[in-house]
């Protein structure tokens, strides 16, 4: 995700120079919805239907939708997404969302920090603790740049931001379609098994909107990582949001993947044996999504796209009334469901649709079968 790249396409030099710009490009393409379609194919979740209870024998002064996250306890299983930071457009729009993300009481990501490795000026675009005291603030960086960088400076950097936990981002389908991208994903897996075993913070592992298999996500909790963000298709598609700075030949070539990565809920509903362990992101868009990811099992859910746009429009106040309508949408669909907490929620069940089932299946047989294991 970031836009500082030791790719062999463009001089380091060159990349510096207009590393804010393309983060300014970014927010643009990712904002302007007028002008740009960043979002490419479907969730799932339209595939998945809660069951509705006449009869709940629940009142609504009984529901509790909080969680325990990072070691706080939070008033909704919501996080704001990683975005954003290196461009002063992207400073603004962070600063807002970490405002709001104290003012909420939910955890906010922010964008990659490999920036600051070489840039040390902008740290204050990074630095949201001051901004979010009292709630988990996640930095992130690249899966290549956790094999790159040295640990020992890495870890001194999470130290000085006075983050929670790293986010570590696997994205190679973006990489490919960037310009100045990275070429080579070898070595990340190892990478990150060692910076577990020296991290005093959490390791997050998340894809960036295509998706992470099953048998992938077993792989990283075997490395040590605490959660897994699945980050599915769906939702905003980054080979769609790079191909809008392509020229045309490319730009039709990136559009082969807009149907590209695995969808949100299919991930979740083929991987019922991490129920609790996985923060569903990619395409959440409303309460009703946000409740369907939790009864398939998601531990926590992440949103991008809704909060940088409800920030543009309404600032601090515009994503603090966004998320207050995804919580009175999940505890209303909570007593709907008969569920009291968010563990009865992850334990209802949900209807799928044939097309869905099977899918779901065929997934999780083929992520059963060795040959396949990543
Ligand atoms: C403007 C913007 C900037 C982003 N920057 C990062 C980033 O630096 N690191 C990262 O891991 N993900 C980044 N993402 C990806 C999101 O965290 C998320 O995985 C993806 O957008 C899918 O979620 P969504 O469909 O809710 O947008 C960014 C997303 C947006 C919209």
């Amino acid at each position: 995700m970031d836009t500082v790249s030791t790719g062999s396409n463009s001089s380091p030099a060159a990349a510096d120079q207009d590393f804010g710009a393309r983060k300014a490009r970014h927010l643009e393409i990712c904002i302007d919805e007028s002008r740009y379609r960043v979002e490419t194919g479907a969730t799932g979740f339209e595939q998945v239907q809660l069951v509705h209870s006449a009869l709940p024998e629940l009142g609504m002064q009984q529901i509790d939708p909080s969680v325990s996250f990072l070691g706080q306890r939070i008033p909704m299983p919501i996080l704001i997404s990683s975005m954003t930071g290196g461009s002063s457009e992207g400073f603004r729009a962070n600063k807002d969302l970490a405002r709001a993300a104290q003012r909420i009481g939910i955890p906010v990501g922010m964008g990659s920090i490999r920036v600051l490795f070489r840039h040390p000026e902008v740290f204050d675009h990074f630095h949201l603790k001051k901004l979010a005291p009292d709630v988990p603030v996640m930095a992130n960086i690249g899966g290549v740049q956790v094999r790159d960088l040295d640990h020992t400076q890495l870890l001194e950097m999470l130290k000085r931001l006075e983050v929670q936990a790293l986010v570590i981002h696997l994205n190679p389908g973006q990489e490919l379609f960037q310009p100045e991208g990275d070429r080579d994903f070898r070595g990340v897996i190892d990478a990150i098994r060692a910076l577990r075993e020296r991290s005093p913070l959490p390791l997050i592992v998340k894809e960036t909107g295509f998706g992470i298999r099953p048998s992938t996500i077993a792989t990283l909790f075997d490395a040590g990582v605490e959660w897994v963000n699945v980050a599915g298709a769906g939702g905003t598609n980054w080979v769609k949001v790079e191909s809008y700075r392509l020229d045309d030949i490319e730009r039709q070539t990136a559009e082969e993947f807009d149907d590209w990565g695995l969808s949100t809920a299919l991930i979740l509903a083929a991987a019922p044996q991490f129920r609790g362990r996985l923060i569903a992101s990619g395409g959440v868009r409303s309460g009703i999504d946000l409740t369907k990811a939790v009864a398939l099992g998601a531990g926590m859910v992440g949103l991008a796209l809704p909060f940088i746009r409800a920030v543009k429009q309404g600032g601090v106040e515009g994503v603090a009334s966004f998320a207050e309508r995804l919580k009175r949408v999940l505890s209303s669909a909570m007593l709907l469901c008969g569920a009291r907490t968010i563990a009865d929620l992850q334990r209802t069940r949900t209807l799928w649709t044939p097309a869905f089932r099977s899918t779901v299946e065929q997934l999780r047989e083929l992520e059963s079968q060795p040959e396949v294991q990543r």
